[in-house]
């Protein structure tokens, strides 16, 4: 009987599960979308229930769809959106809190606090990171402090932090009838909390930040046998892989050797680059994050350029300003327009960050005349995903010294041929797009198989990437240039909006 692998693709607008067969390829899929809840102008919560609900019910339906059972798969991954934190109550499993999305500003002052004493790289040597707003560690300090009761039942090891992944795993593998927790190296290298070295919890970086350790997962490879699953649709099943949504992207990018790179397009844009088996400290403005870990092997290491909006200013552009219904319709629109017509948007909607780290930033529109319409901010939206774009790599050349020689590329805004075309332009290197570019579902998919066999080694992984299509440079380098000094001064009109 054909055996296949599954996995959980719970991300920041979505969560899908995807069902793979041997060769990489997607057998069944179902995904639904959850609310994005905003309180306040920064803040951005998810109800971790409603995300719990919508997983398992993705996980019939594509099951369903190819009328598959459990019993059909090998094994299973969970692939996750990074930093969004919550703390639950282990007794009862019901979260103390709505989840503080990786979007979520609202701990900028204690990062300035902190920064305060000794600079906002203070914890780069450790962490691997800046501080900033985007992290976990912090974001659960702000939860011990704001939410009742919390910090004592944290204490007490009678609440439970965790990230996404750990949230799906705990209730995967049983909830509170002995559901594990844990978490694995990718995940715990955003909180802010783990040692890059030892990827175990640092001490001091527990006590720096007021966090205890009671409440604390325990942290696992990204590919091993972490328990049996116990929902209904996929009771029986082997929960064998966990990996963050970025780290995913460069397994199912096969970016197995040191240089090989891969840059992932959706809500915002990730670009890693392996870095092999040490993490390599950034002078440019990227973060020191952990690749993944493969069971009985050391792990890797990566750099990495995170964006923070990249598709989620097409959903502003499509929600908000209501320039068109659905995202797709985003392409003919900027198409109508020979040029962005001097418009630059800085979607600095959490602040910046790779490479600036300006959590006082906010967005802006630049350049405006009464000659701009609809079609130019649409032309200008698609362009700044590929300047930005240009921001990282630059860092990464820095940083790695390497030179890019080619782009490679996925996630839901790669379908966008108009961006893929411009990114090319932009970078002046070719842009490439592989067939599968579900890359982060299949590179959860790859780490659950791995760790039972399905697939035998790294090389198997490799012999399944292929290309679909590639761009190549066609702009003239004067008007490369243009383009991108008034970006860069565009970003700076974004600088220091908050006080
Ligand atoms: N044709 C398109 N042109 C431009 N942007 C698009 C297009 N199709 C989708 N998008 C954008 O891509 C994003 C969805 O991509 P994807 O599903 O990879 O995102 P994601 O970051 O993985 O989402 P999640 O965070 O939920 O995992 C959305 O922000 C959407 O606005
Ligand atoms: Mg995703």
């Amino acid at each position: 009987m054909t055996k296949y692998v599954g996995a959980i693709d719970q991300g920041t607008t979505s969560s899908r599960f995807i069902v793979f067969d041997k060769a990489g390829n997607i057998v069944s899929v179902a995904q639904k979308e959850h609310k994005q809840i905003y309180p306040k102008p920064g803040w951005v919560e998810h109800d971790p229930l409603e995300i719990l609900h919508n997983t398992n019910e993705v996980i019939g339906a594509a099951l369903a769809r190819a009328d598959l059972s459990a019993s059909d798969l090998v094994s299973v991954g969970i692939t996750n959106q990074r930093e969004t934190t919550l703390i639950w109550d282990k007794a009862t499993g019901k979260p103390l809190h709505n989840a503080l999305v990786w979007q979520d500003t609202r701990v900028d002052q204690l990062c300035a606090e902190y920064a305060k004493n000794g600079g906002q790289d203070r914890f780069r040597a450790k962490t691997g990171l800046p501080l900033a707003s985007y992290f976990s560690g912090l974001k659960l300090r702000w939860l011990l402090e704001n939410v009742e009761g919390a910090r004592a039942k944290a204490e007490a090891g009678e609440a439970l932090f965790g990230t996404i992944d750990s949230w799906l795993a705990w209730n995967l593998t049983g909830g509170a009838k002995g559901g594990v927790h844990i978490t694995d190296v990718t995940n715990a290298s955003r909180t802010q909390l783990m040692n890059l070295a030892s990827c175990d919890w640092d001490e001091d970086m527990l006590n720096e930040f007021k966090i205890p350790r009671a409440c604390l997962p325990k942290i696992l490879p990204s590919s091993t046998v972490y328990g049996e699953i116990t929902t209904p649709t996929l009771r029986g099943a082997k929960l064998a892989g966990i990996l963050g949504d970025q780290q995913a992207a460069l397994v199912g990018q096969t970016c197995f050797s040191p240089g090989e790179a891969k840059n992932t397009y959706g809500t915002g844009c990730f670009m890693l680059m392996n870095t092999g088996t040490e993490p390599v400290q950034s002078k440019a403005g990227l973060l020191t994050t952990l690749a993944y870990q493969f069971d009985g092997e050391k792990p890797r290491y990566a750099l990495e350029g995170a964006i923070a909006i990249t598709g989620a200013l097409v959903q502003w552009l499509r929600d908000n300003m209501k320039l068109f219904d659905v995202a797709p319709q985003i392409e003919p629109l900027a198409k109508s327009v020979e040029d962005n017509g001097d418009v630059y948007i800085v979607p600095a909607f959490s602040g910046l960050y790779a490479p600036y780290w300006k959590e006082s930033a906010r967005g802006v529109i630049a350049g405006l005349t009464r000659f701009a319409t609809r079609a130019h901010l649409a032309r200008a939206a698609l362009e700044s995903t590929a300047y930005q774009t240009r921001d990282v790599v630059e860092a990464m050349e820095t940083d790695s010294g390497i030179k890019l020689s080619s782009l490679k590329t996925d996630g839901g805004m790669v379908a966008n041929e108009l961006l893929m075309q411009f990114q090319a332009d932009i970078l002046d290197v070719p842009v490439i797009r592989p067939k599968v570019t579900e890359t982060t579902a299949l590179g959860a998919a790859y780490a659950a198989g791995l760790a039972t066999g399905y697939w035998s080694n790294v090389e198997d992984l490799r012999a399944n990437w292929q290309v679909d299509k590639q761009w190549t440079p066609a702009l003239a380098a004067d008007k490369r240039a243009h383009y991108y000094k008034s970006w860069k001064k565009a970003v700076q009109r974004s600088f220091d909006w908050v006080d």
